[in-house]
């Protein structure tokens, strides 16, 4: 069975719900996906999935130090052609979507789901459909 990585970061749960959306697109369409907040997330695993997926907010202009620090040990993961996607919740500029994004396909990379998933944090309580869809997106991707 096809498997993926949802990893995420969160202050206030915004990107946590879209995580747990995607994981139901994802899960929908026939792939087995394991949830991870990106503390409890060793680099080490993350071979043995066909898809890595992290999530971020931003704040100040920026990714949270958690995210950034599994990036720097991601890089001898041995992610080379794995399908990868970023998302994550803003409110105003949403750079750790495009940052993350860029490192895992000009630095791993990765075949990445263009583009990334953005969401203000007011579009996300009625914008599940989305990150569902999202997943299903990453989801084709990984079957194809
Ligand atoms: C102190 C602070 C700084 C923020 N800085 C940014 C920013 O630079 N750019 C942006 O797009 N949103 C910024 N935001 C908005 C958050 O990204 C937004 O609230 C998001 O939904 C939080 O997601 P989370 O609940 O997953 O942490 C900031 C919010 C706070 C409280």
């Amino acid at each position: 069975m096809a498997k993926a990585i949802v990893i995420y970061e969160t202050v206030y749960g915004y990107t946590e719900t879209m995580a747990n959306a995607i994981v139901k697109g994802l899960k929908d369409a026939g792939v087995d996906v394991i949830l991870k907040k990106a503390i409890a997330t060793n680099a080490e695993e993350l071979k043995d999935f066909d898809a890595v997926v992290l999530g971020c907010p931003t704040y100040h202009h920026d990714m949270v130090t958690t995210i950034k620090t599994l990036l720097f040990k991601m890089k001898d993961a041995g992610l080379k052609g794995k399908v990868g996607a970023a998302f994550g919740a803003y409110g105003f500029s949403g750079e750790a979507v495009d940052m993350i994004h860029d490192t895992m396909k000009h630095i791993f990379e990765m075949d990445m789901i263009e583009p990334g998933l953005k969401m203000k944090g007011t579009e996300i309580a009625t914008g599940e459909e989305v990150c569902e869809d999202f997943g299903r997106k990453i989801a084709e991707r990984i079957l194809k």
